[in-house]
């Protein structure tokens, strides 16, 4: 049998090999919250967040469309159309595009006889003036693969103004 010596000093060392495993095992996790790991983490979170305060901020600095849509200028909207006369006409004929006269509230892609691409095409919905304004903010981004060359209007009043006109235009 072991004598009382024996067992003492197993038991020590025993309990050394755990001290220093737990410690090892304490030191290794430090060295990773400090280092890789955890600083990782931390920089994802904080881009994380960024992006997410930048998008309310871009959300709650626009007010509401219908808000922006009440105020709108036909008036002023007509002088919007000069940048859309050139492919668009608002007499019932095609041109580059399609006809505009009624196209608020109109099926998208609908105009009889007008070549559209397969992105228009195949869209679906109509065109209430909300669908306008957000295609007309930016057509390739709105509808991928439109044939419409216009690189949009990023200003809101101006949309809503040309919607305005496009709208008070004898169906
Ligand atoms: C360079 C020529 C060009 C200009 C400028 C242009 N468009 Fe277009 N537009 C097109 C073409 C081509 C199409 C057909 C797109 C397709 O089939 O993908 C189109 C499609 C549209 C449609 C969809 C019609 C439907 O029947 O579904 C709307 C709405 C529209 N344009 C509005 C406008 C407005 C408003 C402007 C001015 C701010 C404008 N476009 C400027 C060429 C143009």
């Amino acid at each position: 049998m072991f004598d009382q010596m024996t067992v003492t000093k197993t038991v020590a060392a025993f309990c050394g090999a755990l001290l220093i495993l737990m410690l090892s095992n304490w030191a290794a996790s430090a060295l990773f919250s400090v280092g890789g790991g955890h600083g990782e983490e931390h920089a994802a979170y904080v881009i994380d967040t960024g992006a997410e305060e930048a998008g309310a901020a871009a959300a709650s600095d626009e007010p509401p469309f219908e808000e922006v849509f009440a105020t709108a200028d036909a008036a002023a909207g007509e002088k919007v159309f000069a940048k859309c006369r050139a492919c668009h006409k608002i007499d019932g004929a095609n041109a580059t595009g399609p006809h505009l006269d009624g196209v608020v509230g109109r099926a998208v892609g609908a105009v009889e006889g007008f070549g559209y691409s397969d992105a228009m095409k195949t869209h679906g919905g109509d065109w209430t003036p909300e669908k306008l304004s957000e295609f007309l903010a930016n057509p390739k981004a709105d509808v991928p693969g439109t044939k419409m060359s216009f690189v949009g209007l990023p200003r809101i009043k101006e949309r809503v103004d040309l919607i305005a006109y496009l709208e008070s235009l004898p169906h």
